[in-house]
């Protein structure tokens, strides 16, 4: 049920007023006839263009190695679009109006005469603007990023800096490196073509709504930003679980593990976030250097403090949802000796001002019990008289869940009164949920950032200094666990909440777990 009345309406405060006119310009999609062109980006794309969000003209060029035709990618992208998109029902007409700007290049990245093509294709489109605002998206492999840049550099697409009238951008898929060296180099190597302003390292979790709300949620109510501290905040937990198992990912997973695929980017950046400093100004820059201090702050964990403070897990079979999952070493492309983590738990602490003494527990894992994304802000209990001294340890202290997906919501959790003659007491919940407040609505996290992209609006994307601070909180951990193969305690059968170290990591501390609940 919509519960907004028709004051709630007049109060509405739109804050994109200022927001830059998307001028018309083509997209180019290196790694077309991949995935993420196919579940993300054209659907993205088909709806954007439906909800009249897209320029006026635009162009949407798919670059791959496969030879077709217009029409055959067309064809290919329209049933991919039936596939997967959050809507049902795509209406012919307005497909039909849309795949008209949808044309193939066929080339490979490393070929020159490619790029050649990819000029000649971009010339014969009669407007201006279509020819030279070009957005360069990079779904192709981070060991690709480099030579498709420098291709687009010398076949005189991409333009360094500012080029006046028109503009290039760059957008990257992660993994961004795979270690902070790997980072690095890849940013020396494409800001030798490209400027960094140029340049929009996607994290998709940036694009949730949920997670654009934190900031909302901080700092334009009063009531919680004077609790975000340590004299009130106890603790805080971070939990990204996920039903799924690694599927058919075994052979990009073999090389990347739970830390490098969840913790170094959608983690942190939840972290970032929930735990940063008010930026002075809501433009790109300053959010983006709150982000920044705060990923400093962070206590790095040097490979012998690792133990006391990551707990990693893998694992074995086991049931989820009463379907029987494989053992993550018997998984496709995956070796069967395989030391690689499907879940990671850790303990970070943040050496600043508001921060110091709080711990922020953060855990992600496959094959886990349930998928959600949520943080729990665990508030400090009453003092230990009235009934703290009678109800000990049962008195919960009070929490505020920001609900990140599915269900998405906000819950205040508190103590009550049970109505009744006897005296007894319990938590009980207050509880935002989006759905009900503004109606359903599946956000896609990639219709916000190609748009923000396009639009040349770059707060929703990593700066390199994010990543490579990120890069340098990860690499020591990694570091210790080089070499060291997985001991039998650190196995967790699948639709488990991970290995019994995660418990014990909190345990050791008088702290305890919250799994995300059903939210009814
Ligand atoms: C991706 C990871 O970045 O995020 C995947 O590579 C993971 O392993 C996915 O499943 C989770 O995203 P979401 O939006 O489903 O929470």
């Amino acid at each position: 049920m919509m519960q907004t009345d028709h004051l709630d309406e007049l109060l509405i405060c739109r804050l994109d007023l200022g927001r830059r006119v998307i001028e018309p310009g083509s997209i180019v999609i290196f790694g077309a006839s991949g995935d993420l062109t196919a579940r993300k980006l054209i659907p993205a794309l088909y709806h954007l263009f439906i909800q009249k969000q897209l320029p006026d003209p635009f162009r949407i060029i798919g670059f791959a190695r496969r030879e077709k035709t217009d029409e055959s990618w067309r064809e290919e992208m329209g049933d991919a679009l039936a596939k997967f998109s959050r809507t049902k029902n795509i209406e012919a007409a307005q497909w039909k109006a849309f795949a008209a700007n949808l044309v193939y290049c066929q080339g490979e990245f490393g070929d020159e005469k490619a790029y050649r093509g990819l000029a000649d294709r971009l010339a014969s489109f009669k407007n201006e603007q279509l020819q030279r605002n070009l957005l360069f998206y990079l779904s192709t492999s981070p060991s690709q990023f480099a030579e498709v840049v420098e291709h687009l550099h010398k076949a005189g697409l991409l333009l360094k800096g500012d080029s006046g009238k028109f503009w290039q951008r760059v957008v990257v898929e992660k993994p961004f490196g795979h270690d902070l060296k790997s980072a690095q180099q890849l940013n020396a190597e494409l800001t030798r073509y490209a400027h960094e302003k140029q340049i929009y390292r996607i994290d998709h979790y940036l694009g949730k709504e949920t997670v654009q709300n934190i900031l909302m949620f901080r700092f334009s109510n009063a009531i919680f930003e004077h609790l975000w501290n340590r004299e009130c905040v106890d603790h805080v937990q971070v939990t990204v679980s996920e039903q799924l198992g690694v599927g058919s990912r075994g052979g990009y997973y073999e090389e990347a593990g739970a830390l490098r695929d969840m913790v170094q980017n959608h983690l942190l950046q939840i972290l970032a976030l929930i735990a940063m400093e008010p930026p002075v100004t809501l433009e790109a820059e300053s959010v983006r250097d709150e982000k920044v201090k705060l990923l400093k702050s962070i206590r790095p964990w040097v490979p012998m403090q690792v133990a006391g403070n990551v707990v990693r897990g893998q694992y074995v079979e086991g049931k989820v949802d009463a379907q029987v999952r494989v053992p993550y070493r018997q998984e496709v492309k995956v070796r069967p000796d395989s030391n690689v983590e499907t879940f990671v738990a850790v303990r970070f602490l943040l050496d600043n001002w508001r921060w110091s003494g709080v711990p922020f527990y953060l855990r992600t894992g496959k094959s886990l019990p349930s998928s959600a994304s949520e943080v729990r802000v665990q508030f400090r209990p009453t003092p230990n008289v009235l009934f703290a001294a009678q109800c000990g340890p049962k008195l919960d202290a009070n929490a505020i869940t920001l609900r990140l997906q599915p269900n998405e919501g906000i819950s205040l959790r508190f103590n009550g009164k049970i109505p009744g003659t006897n005296l007894q007491i319990r938590p009980v919940r207050m509880h935002f949920s989006y759905d009900s407040e503004f109606g359903a609505y599946t956000p896609e996290a990639y219709e916000r950032l190609l748009l923000e992209a396009l639009a040349g609006d770059a707060t929703l994307f990593i700066r390199r200094d994010e990543v490579e601070t990120a890069w340098g909180i990860i690499d020591p951990i990694r570091e210790a666990w080089a070499d060291q193969p997985l001991t039998e305690k650190e196995f967790y059968s699948a639709g488990t909440w991970g290995p019994a170290a995660a418990d014990e990591l909190l345990a050791a501390r008088s702290h305890a777990w919250r799994n995300p609940q059903p939210v009814s």
